[in-house]
């Protein structure tokens, strides 16, 4: 087990480069499985993720050289064995092997996927799309069984803008026969990532990044090469501690579009901040005006960002509220806010939040990835220290998160504790 413990009140000061995207780079892993050439991925995040995907290729028999945020990827000797059930549920994205190996080999056995607990998590739309593309989906205790003896181009409406069903759809047709048509597609910057990667492979892929995405399947899929986009909820997290206690804080390596939902509403605050080609220059104020956020699909304001911002709304002037449309359990970081002096109330699926003067620190637990985060950046501002267990779910999604913090002038430190201490 590893705990996070800082020391708070905290200025940063400096450059924070932000890293490839999580979720781009956890989806562009499993599509090499459908190249019959060798894939070189640049600006992958070091995250315990990406460690994850890399141990399922690699049983499946994919060759992977790796030299820190370059991999190269041969799946040349790649064979489609199930995988064990211990290693897909250390992840979510582990589900993005179901339209992978579907796509490249008609079958797929998979169990349940793992990843944070912030709600139900069905993935019953990745499933009926594939049905639609003409396979058979059989789902037994944990474990579900795909088949199709061929796979037919076809229309699939999603009645939600599922990421997830965007992707693995995407993935099991780019070799069916005929023409697919993803309507209501997700349009969140990885899945352009993804369909760039597919199109430099040679698939036909168009219309990533709007309503309706087009795939005409295509018989062979070469090698390429191709860069990991900058995370957003990575950079809007190092934007927030700005606002939190920056000092001429830059958040460098991004595409300040991407995060134009949160820059719009830390304005709406009265933030100071700067925004520049491919950084955001961004310093404290003293008093923060509440405001209304609602979670939404992109470009809205996005749910991975509902967490950390909570905790700067936490120290506005007023009441705010939140309230998140996308997942059902996701306001488990509140009662440790509260612990550290915040005063927020939840009804259903809205938070009220009645601004606070300070934290203070406390022993709290990141219950998952973004909670975790919306703890840190309490934790850098809280007086005196703060320990956060569970850190582990922080790990895997923010590419040397203590580096960077203590880089820019935060006092914290990740240590391994006993079993017996927890
Ligand atoms: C992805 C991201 C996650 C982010 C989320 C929303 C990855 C690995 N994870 O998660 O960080 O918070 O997008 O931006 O990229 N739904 C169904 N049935 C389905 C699929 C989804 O009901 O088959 C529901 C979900 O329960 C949720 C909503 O649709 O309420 C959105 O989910 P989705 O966009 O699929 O999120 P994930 O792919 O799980």
């Amino acid at each position: 087990m590893k705990q996070m413990v800082l020391e708070g009140s905290t200025k940063l000061t400096g450059i924070v480069e932000i890293s490839g995207s999580k979720n781009s780079a956890v989806a562009l892993i499993p599509a090499t499985l459908l190249s019959d050439g060798i894939v070189e991925l640049d600006n992958v995040p070091m995250i315990s993720d990406i460690e994850a995907l890399i141990e399922i290729l690699t049983f499946l028999g994919a060759e992977i050289k790796r030299d820190k945020q370059k991999m190269t990827i041969d799946c040349a000797k790649v064979s489609n064995k199930e995988i064990p059930e211990q290693i897909s549920k250390k992840l979510r994205a582990s589900y993005y092997f179901m339209g992978a190996l579907l796509g490249k080999y008609k079958h797929v056995e998979m169990y349940f996927p793992g990843g944070c607990s912030i709600g139900k998590r069905p993935i019953d739309l990745h499933l009926s799309g594939f049905e639609k593309l003409g396979a058979k989906v059989e789902v037994a205790e944990n474990k579900y069984m795909v088949d199709a003896k061929e796979l037919i181009g076809t229309d699939i409406e999603l009645p939600i803008a599922s990421v997830g069903a965007t992707i693995n759809l995407m993935f099991a047709a780019v070799y069916a026969k005929g023409k697919t048509r993803i309507y209501n597609a997700a349009k969140e910057p990885h899945i352009v990532n993804v369909a760039e990667l597919l199109q430099q492979m040679g698939a036909k892929v168009s219309g990533a990044g709007t309503h309706t995405i087009e795939i005409e399947g295509v018989e062979v899929l070469k090698g390429a090469q191709h860069r990991v986009v900058p995370d957003y909820i990575e950079a809007g997290t190092y934007v927030i501690a700005g606002a939190l206690c920056g000092e001429n804080l830059e958040v460098k390596n991004i595409v300040p579009e991407h995060i134009a939902s949160l820059i719009n509403q830390l304005k709406q605050m009265g933030c100071s901040l700067t925004v520049l080609k491919d950084s955001v220059r961004i310093s404290k104020i003293e008093n923060y005006k509440s405001v209304a956020v609602k979670t939404e699909v992109y470009p809205g304001f996005p749910t991975d960002l509902q967490q950390p911002f909570m905790t700067l709304l936490s120290l506005a002037e007023g009441t705010s509220k939140v309230e998140e449309t996308i997942f059902e359990n996701r306001f488990m970081h509140v009662p440790y806010l509260n612990q550290m002096g915040a005063n927020i109330t939840i009804e259903g699926q809205i938070a009220t939040i009645k601004g606070v003067k300070a934290f203070h620190g406390s022993d709290v637990v990141a219950t998952d990835l973004r909670a975790g985060a919306a703890l840190i950046l309490a934790g850098l501002v809280a007086e005196g220290q703060t320990v956060i267990d569970g850190i582990e779910h922080v790990l895997r999604g923010y590419e040397n998160i203590e580096e960077k913090l203590s880089n820019v002038g935060a006092k914290l430190r990740v240590r391994e504790i006993e079993l017996s201490r927890v």
